[in-house]
């Protein structure tokens, strides 16, 4: 029996911390024109851990809600 496994490439959508989606992060900016700062003050994202704040940089400067892993902050994606 064959088993299939699925893979995303393109894994990470959210600030963990706070349960926030790029997608929405996105959505309120197109909406209000907030920055990152704004953001935060807004739904908390990137003020945890603040793993994510490269991600939203790239989340907001591409539009892509989904991201690959990326080994260097603001950088190259894994390989
Ligand atoms: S994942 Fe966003 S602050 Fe930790």
């Amino acid at each position: 029996m064959a088993v299939m496994l699925s893979f995303d490439p393109t894994p990470v959508d959210r600030c963990v911390c706070h349960n926030v989606t790029f997608a929405e992060l996105l959505r309120i900016h197109r909406e209000t024109g907030a920055d990152l700062a704004e953001l935060q003050r807004r739904t908390g994202c990137g003020t945890g851990c603040g793993m994510c704040v490269p991600y939203i940089r790239v989340a907001l400067a591409t539009g892509r809600e989904r991201l690959p892993v990326m080994l260097e902050p603001g950088g190259r994606d894994a390989e």
